[in-house]
């Protein structure tokens, strides 16, 4: 049993007491006979002191059990730059529970000039480092508001399949080879969009989810490939007016409750329809920061009344401009089913927008299964190909499906604004690197010979293993 352990932030209230710490060693000064070493645990940094006899040997990252006794530090020794610093333990004994190596970087500084594919090989010690640790916590505390907002609010948190159907959000799909139905693939969903729907017809008017999408798309600094973290919720009897409202109200509170030197520069958020904010902005997401050089101004704002369709130059074609799930607006039905006007068809749909970011996006959902069959005819499917892909929403509509819409936010998107960091890796534990290998752990990796003949699947002899 490990003997009772003081964290090292608790020690400041322990002067004169005995106490075991655990840590690693953060740094070690040798002044001949007196040896001091800063030891570290998740809690902060102190400084040991003791004799060369009981600390010699020890090196940066080996992991220590230390008996010894809180004393104050005299006036001009104090460390203003710590939070321990006004105190030192006198070692009286030294385990080395185990030792490290030499890292391959340094783990104290913010670690920006460092090859990111080395920092994410070696995650697990990029994660030592306090710019990160405290991205991780943050994280935390970001996501635990929305949690017990939501569900003060009366939301459920029901978790979907992860091994499913494809849902179409614009990426490409994962795939997973089925060994009980050889031939057959599971997709990976790129959102929970058509589960919470179903949720909607089951009844349960408020859902929400911290839910990992996954998606086969290019990565950019504010853009994950593979897999990406959203808060999705979805509501029945509700219009747009009250997803908006509902949104907003929660994004400022955690803003003041969780990043309180932040400053929101407009509210309630300003609304733009999306042809004003072409118009005037020239995209659709407008960054309405006062002072773009300020790093805590917040501009939040909505972009409303996007085009149900746009055109898809090189494949000819109409496609949903948010997904095919998003109603019309009312007065645009009419063309929509009689496929005039497609291009100036309006939809229930809208974005939020922080600094020039696109964070969040829904829509009211279509629920008469004439239009919504309208909308994938546009878009080029046969209705064999409608049945095939979305027969089992349709079937459900069937049901007495609820009026319903939603959003969806990209959190990692979000807590890289708000972090003020350069790229959303940097608040994801384990991100993928830029060319889609896994932090870590070298994946994708080839598979077994026997594995694949169980999955039914044959590698070209042109790949190589
Ligand atoms: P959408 O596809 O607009 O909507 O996604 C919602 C939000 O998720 C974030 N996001 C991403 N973040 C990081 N990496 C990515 N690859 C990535 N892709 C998207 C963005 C985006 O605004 N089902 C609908 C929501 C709905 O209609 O309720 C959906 O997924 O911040």
């Amino acid at each position: 049993m490990l003997e009772k352990r003081t964290e090292i932030k608790d020690t400041v209230n322990k002067v004169s007491k005995k106490v075991f710490l655990y840590g690693w060693v953060n740094s070690v000064r040798d002044h001949g006979k007196l040896i001091f070493v800063d030891l570290r645990d998740r809690s902060g940094i102190i400084q040991l002191v003791g004799d060369n006899k009981l600390l010699d040997g020890l090196k940066n990252e080996f992991v220590l059990q230390i008996a010894g006794q809180v004393q104050a530090r005299p006036p001009k020794l104090v460390n203003p730059k710590i939070k321990t610093g006004k105190v030192e333990v006198k070692v009286e004994k030294v385990k080395i529970l185990s030792q490290s190596l030499d890292l391959p970087f340094n783990v104290s500084d913010d670690g920006k000039e460092i090859n990111e594919n080395l920092r994410l090989k070696y995650r697990y010690l990029d994660l030592r480092r306090p710019r990160m640790r405290k991205n991780l916590l943050v994280r935390q505390r970001a996501i635990e508001f929305i949690r017990n907002w939501l569900i003060k609010n009366d939301f459920w948190e029901i978790e979907t399949p992860i091994l499913t159907k494809a849902t179409p959000e614009g990426a490409r799909d994962f795939l997973v080879p089925s060994r009980l139905q050889k031939g057959n693939f599971y997709a990976l969903p790129q959102s929970p969009q058509q589960y919470k729907q179903l949720l909607m017809v089951a009844g349960i008017e408020k859902y929400f989810q911290i839910a990992r999408c996954f998606r086969d798309e290019d990565p950019r600094a504010d853009r994950a490939y593979g897999e990406f973290t959203q808060l999705d919720l979805e509501m029945s009897f509700v219009d747009e007016k009250d997803i908006l409202s509902l949104t907003e109200t929660l994004f400022s509170q955690m803003c003041q409750e969780v990043f309180p030197q932040k400053h929101i520069s407009k509210k309630p958020f300003p609304r733009l329809t999306y042809k004003e904010a072409i118009k005037k902005y020239k995209t659709d997401k407008p960054d309405l920061r006062k002072n773009k050089n300020d790093s805590e101004e917040l501009s939040w704002c909505w972009v409303v009344d996007f085009p149900l369709f746009e055109w898809k130059k090189h494949e000819s074609r109409f496609d949903a401009m948010h997904h095919p799930f998003t109603a019309p607006k009312e007065k645009c039905v009419a063309d929509l089913l009689a496929k005039k006007n497609l291009g100036k068809l309006q939809a229930k749909q809208y974005d939020l927008i922080l600094n020039g970011y696109e964070v969040g996006g829904g829509s009211i959902r279509i629920i008469d299964p004439q239009v919504l069959g309208a909308v994938f005819e546009v878009m080029g499917h046969t209705p064999q190909k409608i049945k095939e892909k979305f027969g089992h929403l349709l079937q459900a509509f069937d049901f007495g499906v609820p009026p319903h819409g939603g959003i969806a936010a990209g959190l990692d998107r979000i807590l890289m604004i708000l972090q003020n960091e350069p790229s959303l890796r940097e608040v994801i534990a384990f991100p993928m690197t830029a060319s889609g290998q896994t932090a870590v752990m070298k994946a994708p990796s080839s598979a077994s010979s026997e594995q694949l003949k169980e999955l039914g699947i044959k590698k070209s002899p042109r790949l190589k293993s």
